[in-house]
């Protein structure tokens, strides 16, 4: 069984965007420019955005906080996304969620200027991805790509069994796996993945052992601890589990500890490949941004 480590990969991937970032001002071009907005003190969110701020920042991009109050109203906030989109300064931006109640996500979402959305949620987006064509994509399913890419997991006709059907990580993961790779190839990305056989389970689904057990490589994101044990997994199956759940524990430091969507210790040793938590996909998000980020600043 190999351990996936997306910690050590997300390294590696921060130090080549550093290079990049070098190389570009050597020949003299801006580096590229990520705008955040926050709308209130959502204790969760405020840490993502500083570290998503952070992570831009030392590897050499400008990053820049915009925050806003939760008592905010909608049309206020799309006027500071207009800003964002007529800002020739910033190349890409996200509205970090979720958002207060009396905000609808959608049409925030949809506001945004898609050349700038670097979280990928855009409609257009979503559809080009769908298409098989350069889109910026959602972050995790193209943070998982990338690990598969980068331990030479190959995809072509293998039967991946995807459990989760969110829009931001199991439908996008499902298009981009079943892709022909050839098409799937804008700037920057992982090496082409696709020709898969894909299977995509939800919480409907009937048989979801017996789907699991016919699957080479199995990816979770529903958000449920141990929802795959050790008697869903087939001998050697690739493991990406993208759950990120809390359980408490009396002994851990904080009160709790993170736990995935698969029964680590039961199921790992059954695997070929298998993502820990934390330290697996989790890592793997933050550099998509980066690399969605730097895809926006060059496709100008
Ligand atoms: N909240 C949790 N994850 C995300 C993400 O990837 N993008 C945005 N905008 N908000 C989030």
């Amino acid at each position: 069984m190999t351990l996936i480590d997306g910690k050590q990969t997300a390294a590696d991937i921060r130090l080549e965007l550093k290079r990049e970032v070098d190389s570009m001002l050597r020949q003299g071009m801006r580096p590229p420019h990520l705008a955040v907005v926050i709308v209130g003190h959502n204790p969760a969110s405020e840490t993502y955005v500083e570290n998503k701020l952070k992570a831009c920042r030392e590897v050499g991009f400008l990053a820049d906080k915009v925050a806003l109050e939760a008592d905010i109203t909608e049309q206020q906030l799309l006027q500071t996304v207009e800003r964002l989109n007529r800002d020739d300064e910033i190349d890409g931006f996200i509205v970090q969620l979720p958002l207060p109640d009396h905000i609808s996500e959608s049409r925030i979402t949809q506001a945004i200027d898609w050349h700038k959305d670097v979280d990928g949620l855009h409609p257009h987006n979503v559809g080009l991805t769908a298409l098989g064509q350069p889109s910026l994509v959602s972050a995790t399913p193209k943070g998982i790509r990338e690990l598969l890419s980068r331990y030479h997991i190959p995809t072509e006709g293998r039967h991946v069994v995807v459990v989760g059907r969110s829009n931001i990580v199991g439908k996008p993961m499902a298009m981009l796996l079943m892709q022909k790779p050839y098409l799937s190839l804008p700037k920057m990305s992982a090496a082409a993945l696709g020709d898969a056989t894909v299977t995509l389970c939800h919480s409907k689904t009937r048989n979801l052992k017996d789907i699991c057990l016919t699957a080479d490589i199995l990816i979770v994101a529903v958000g449920q601890p141990a929802l795959i044990t050790a008697d869903m997994v087939r001998e050697g199956t690739v493991v990406i589990d993208v759950g990120i759940n809390r359980i408490e524990d009396a002994v851990a430091p904080r009160g709790y500890r993170l736990v995935g969507d698969v029964d680590f210790k039961e199921v790992a040793p059954k695997c070929s490949y298998i993502t820990p938590v934390p330290g697996g996909v989790g890592p793997m998000t933050i550099v998509s941004l980066l690399q969605n980020t730097l895809q926006a600043r060059l496709n100008k």
